[in-house]
């Protein structure tokens, strides 16, 4: 750690450090430890009970202003998180995410200044083709966020996958990421284009954006 980051008293978290690292060379960074068992859990009963209560909407494409139901696109249907509400498991679940944010800005200047999230729950035969998360008329997402919620492990044959298409030394590269519960994948909204192959099992997770100004 430099002189200077000691001087102020500031402790270097590894994880946010490996983090930065990937972003900054592969502009994505997979972490399984990101949210403990009992953290997934939590999270995971309140996305069924929300669920339940039938508050989720058909996921939209375009932006809040400009929204169309398409889905030859994806099926997913989704709840927009309201961190004012103060519920349990959301509050871990930001304390974590703005934890993350007040290290990114004070190490790597990155400027977040707002943030949005969802839950996520993909119907058994749907899926999200191929897409950017950025509009064309907004392109204040920097950093994309998800987090899977599912329970007991995930089964190739669940399908679900998601996949980043990647260039490395100017060949095309498919990631593939399967969504193991407390597995987050953190990457630039503005590169990489990704998508979610069709899902043979309900899927469940928390999406969500980095903003800048
Ligand atoms: C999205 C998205 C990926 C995933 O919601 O924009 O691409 O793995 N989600 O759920
Ligand atoms: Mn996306």
């Amino acid at each position: 750690m430099s002189k200077l980051f000691e001087a102020i008293g500031f402790v270097e978290n590894p994880l946010y450090e490996t983090i930065i690292d990937d972003i900054s060379s592969k502009k994505y960074s997979i972490v399984d430890s990101f949210f403990t068992d009992e953290e997934t859990n939590l999270l995971r009963q309140s996305l069924i009970e929300k669920h339940e209560k039938d508050t989720f909407k058909k996921a939209a494409i375009g932006n809040k202003l400009n929204e169309t139901i398409v889905k030859s696109i994806r099926g997913d249907v989704i709840l927009w998180i309201d961190e004012t509400k103060n519920d349990a498991s959301e509050l871990l679940f930001f304390n974590k995410i703005n934890d993350l944010i007040a290290y990114l800005n004070r190490t790597c200047f990155m400027g977040i200044l707002h943030k949005e999230f969802h839950y996520a729950l993909y119907p058994q035969g749907t899926f999200y083709k191929r897409h950017i998360d950025t509009f064309e008329n907004d392109d204040r997402r920097k950093l994309s966020f998800v987090c899977y919620l599912n329970e007991d492990g995930w089964l190739p044959e669940n399908g679900g996958e998601l996949v980043l298409y990647l260039n490395e030394n100017n060949k095309p590269v498919e990631k593939v990421i399967y969504p193991i519960p407390g597995r987050v994948v953190i990457f630039e909204s503005q590169l990489i284009e990704h998508e979610v192959k069709p899902v043979n099992k309900e899927r469940l997770s928390i999406t969500g954006w980095l903003k800048t100004r």
